[in-house]
């Protein structure tokens, strides 16, 4: 089968990670998850005390930390420099601050650019919120996930007790809704459909129906590219 890009952007907790690994792993595609390049930086600008407001010591970050990803059996593991964050990088403080430091241009601009190398020569599943407009404007495929907030509340919620961190259901909701709204109405490439993606509804379906409908739909691009 011919290698495409698969462009996956939605909201928070709309599935985007878990349907894009398991297209990646049954296509033998790369996957990418930007998303965990954008909560590296934070978890470093707390752990460093950079500023979230400090766009300049944001990019020196970037610039002195490199961000590696390696695929191991039990997932991928996230690097940056020689430390592993792939846990940390999920804890709520870098969360709850990773909308603020992915609105600086500079920080994106850096981001995208490793992004855009990653996927040069196809055959990648990339997930984020700016995937099929700025980052792989070429995509073959572009897949906008969204889900009701409640039922995305609900996923993370789940996800986060399965790693053993405790949220409250309200406080959770609050919390992706606050980062839908600036993840939307950021200045710089924000979470938008692009005009050429197509918008899959994942409420109330299961992660085996979304990746069948995704498979379909890649399936009829490929078709009519040959
Ligand atoms: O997918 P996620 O929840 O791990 O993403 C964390 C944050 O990173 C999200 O709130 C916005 C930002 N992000 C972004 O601005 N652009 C991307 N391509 C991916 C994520």
């Amino acid at each position: 089968m011919q290698k495409v890009n698969i462009a996956i952007d939605g909201p928070a907790s709309s599935g985007k990670s878990t349907v894009a690994k398991i297209l990646a792993n049954d296509y033998g595609y790369i996957y990418t998850d930007t998303g965990s390049m954008y909560r590296t930086i934070t978890y470093l600008a707390i752990q460093k005390k950079i500023a979230f407001s400090d766009e300049a010591g944001l990019v020196d970050l970037i610039n002195t930390y490199p961000i590696t990803f390696e695929q191991t059996a039990s997932g991928q593991k996230v690097f940056a420099g020689e430390e592993e964050v792939t846990q940390a990088i999920r804890q709520p403080d870098v969360t709850n601050g990773v909308s603020e430091v992915s609105a600086w241009a500079k920080v994106r601009h850096k981001l995208v650019e490793m992004q855009q190398k990653i996927a040069e020569n196809g055959g990648v599943v990339m997930d984020g919120r700016d995937i099929g407009t700025a980052v792989l404007p070429t995509a073959e495929v572009k897949i906008f996930l969204v889900a009701s907030v409640d039922e995305r509340a609900e996923r993370r919620y789940k996800e986060n007790l399965s790693k053993g961190i405790r949220t409250d259901f309200e406080t959770l909701k609050k919390e992706i809704e606050q980062r839908d709204y600036l993840d939307s109405t950021r200045v710089v490439s924000p979470l938008k459909q692009a005009q050429d993606a197509i918008k899959v509804d994942t409420t109330g379906l299961s992660i085996t129906e979304v990746v069948q409908c995704i498979k379909q739909i890649v399936s009829e691009k490929i078709k009519n590219l040959a």
